[in-house]
Order: C-alpha cells, then sequence, then structure tokens
C-alpha cells in the first residue's frame, strides 16, 4: 500500500519556487524545506533523507548507489532538472524507487540559451561588452570587434531530443541554416520537418560551422569533445555547449581556442562547476560564458517545481507518471 499524503514527508533541498511546495501542501503533504542557500553537504543530505520519505531535489545532490542502499526506504525521487546524472537511476531501479525529471518545461529556455549564445560568440558581444568598461571605445574603427555571420551556415546538432530540437528550429528560422544531426537513434519526425540530416559523429566534428551540444551525459558522452575532437572541426568553427560540461574537456578547449583549432565558444556549462574566476576562457574574445542558467526564467522554473511536485503527487495517488525515467523501479517493489 501507498502511503497517504499525511505519512510522507517530503524534503525539499532548496528553496525551489513556491507553485510546487504549495501543491504538495495543498494536497497534505509533510514538506520540509532545507533553509540554506547553499546545497546541503554530503553528510547533511543523508541524515535529512533518512527522516524523508521522498526526495525533491536537483543537480547537487549526490544520490550515488551507497546513498541509495542507505535510504532504500525513500518511496520516490523527484529531480528538478531534466538531466539526472547526479543520481544512479540503476541503482534506484533496483531498489524500486522510481526516478522523475522535469523535461520539456525547459526547452524552450535552454534552446533560447543555446541560440543566445551562439549570437554573442559570433559577433564577440561578451567581450565587446567588457571593452567599454576597459576604455577602448574612443572612436569607430572599420576593422575592430569583426564578428562572423550565421546566415546560410551548417548547424551540427549533437543529440537531436527536444532542446536540440528547438535550437534546430531557431537557427533554420532565423539564418535558415542546414541541420545535420548525430545521436544515438535517427530522429525521423525532425528529419521531415527540420529537413535535418543524420551524420556520423565524425562528420559531425568535420562539417558543422556552429556544433550545439544537446546530449545526456553518460559513460559515452563524457569528455567526448576533446582535442581530438576539436581538431576534427573547421578552425572557422563556434562550439557551443549547453548540456553538461563534463562532455567538453575545458583545458583542450581553451587550447584549441588559443590555437585558432576552432573559432570560438559559447557554454552555459563548464568544467568543473563553477568555473573559477580566473579561467582563461573569460578573457577570450571568441567566447562567451554562462553560469548554467539555461532554464533560468520565471515562467520555466515554476513549471518545473510543479512537475517536479504532480509526480510526487501522482505517485501517492497511484495515477501514471509521464516523466519516469526508470518505470522498470514500479515493477520491482511492489507497494500496492
Ligand atoms: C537541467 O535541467 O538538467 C539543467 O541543467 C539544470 O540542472
Amino acid at each position: 500500500m501507498r502511503r497517504n499524503p499525511g505519512e510522507v514527508n517530503v524534503l525539499v533541498t532548496r528553496k525551489f519556487p513556491e507553485r510546487g511546495m504549495e501543491l504538495l501542501k495543498d494536497q497534505g503533504f509533510g514538506v520540509s524545506v532545507w533553509p540554506g542557500e547553499e546545497p546541503m553537504t554530503d553528510k547533511e543530505f543523508l541524515k535529512e533523507a533518512k527522516l524523508s520519505t521522498a526526495l525533491f531535489c536537483t543537480l547537487s545532490e549526490k544520490v550515488d548507489r551507497s546513498f541509495l542502499e542507505e535510504c532504500s526506504h525513500i518511496d520516490i525521487i523527484s529531480q528538478f532538472g531534466v538531466g539526472y546524472d547526479n543520481i544512479d537511476v540503476e541503482a534506484a531501479g533496483e531498489l524500486g524507487i522510481p526516478v522523475c525529471n522535469t523535461p520539456d518545461v525547459l526547452s524552450d529556455a535552454t534552446a533560447d540559451v543555446a541560440f543566445a549564445l551562439m549570437i554573442n560568440v559570433s559577433r564577440k558581444m561578451f567581450w565587446l561588452h567588457k571593452s567599454i568598461a576597459r576604455g577602448e571605445w574612443k572612436y569607430f574603427r572599420p576593422g575592430y570587434g569583426l564578428g562572423i555571420e550565421l546566415r546560410g551556415k551548417t548547424l551540427g546538432i549533437f543529440g537531436l531530443g527536444r532542446i536540440g530540437t528547438e535550437m534546430a528550429k531557431r537557427c533554420k528560422g532565423a539564418f535558415g541554416m542546414e541541420v545535420i544531426y548525430h545521436n544515438r537513434n535517427r530522429k525521423a519526425e525532425a528529419e521531415k520537418e527540420l529537413g535535418a540530416r543524420y551524420v556520423s559523429f565524425e562528420e559531425l566534428l568535420l562539417h558543422s560551422d556552429i556544433l550545439s551540444v544537446h546530449a545526456n551525459l553518460t559513460n559515452e558522452t563524457e569528455g567526448i569533445f576533446d582535442m581530438n575532437a576539436f581538431r576534427k572541426m573547421k578552425s572557422s568553427a563556434i562550439f557551443i555547449n549547453t548540456a553538461r560540461g563534463l562532455m567538453h574537456d575545458e583545458n583542450d578547449l581553451a587550447t584549441a581556442l588559443q590555437k585558432g583549432i576552432i573559432w570560438g565558444a559559447g557554454l552555459d556549462v563548464t568544467n568543473p562547476e563553477p568555473m573559477e574566476s580566473d579561467n582563461p576562457l573569460l578573457e577570450m574574445e571568441n567566447v562567451a560564458v554562462l553560469p548554467h542558467i539555461g532554464s533560468a526564467t520565471t515562467e520555466t522554473r515554476n513549471r518545473m517545481s510543479e512537475l517536479a511536485a504532480s509526480a510526487i503527487v501522482s505517485y501517492y495517488r497511484g495515477e501514471r507518471i509521464d516523466n519516469i525515467v526508470n518505470p522498470q523501479a514500479l515493477d520491482i517493489k511492489k507497494r500496492e
């Protein structure tokens, strides 16, 4: 039997938008919100989780096998975020703990950031903005701060899921870009709708003018954009990563930019996070870096909060949950 809401204590690991908390409280769930601004330490997280029945968490919480084995009493984990590489989903599945995430609701906001980074890098905007503060705007200089145009260029998408598709739509609509992509599976719909062409990883590297990363972080994708990959790219190419920083080797990226192996880079995710304030990438002309704010609009964060909370509500009501990433978990521990 699943517990009644009144018997459930949801550990909420940060001050997430109120919408989700209100939804849980309105349904009679007990909600404990960690009051700190900073993430909990692993020790604090474990201690609090032991006192809880459900988790509402995000990417900074390490939910690995050993944590899960100590907290196998947890009924459900609802992640505020589309990515869930902080959670050992396989171990959770084996223990019968469903893991949910917040897909779809953040695709537009995140694609907007990828698109904005691309334009900002192509016109050196972050660097030029800072040049005013450096006192460099004295008179019109015809050859100063020149960027590159995007019209008619080839967009390469690594990971054509929901966010990658939104990025492709923007690039095609605004700049008439040709779209090529590399993915685990071919996407017939995107091929039809966007005229997107499936290519090998090697071809993606060779032919992209803009290469935008939207894949999940897995053992196969970790570190895939290293010097070996950058060397295959065009020297005029722009590398964009709004997915996970661990997919690129940041030292290799800095070297590739310094040596002109590729032209520019726009990052919303870095490796490691947070990026140190003296990172040489921050001083480069053709680089724009943001502090992992892909989904950071009020509307999107409210929707993420609601969706993460709804999964918990649906679980205890025994209703179908669409955004569950390990559905096999529901078959393992028969609680009903
Ligand atoms: C996501 O939703 O995965 C974002 O990167 C924030 O974690």
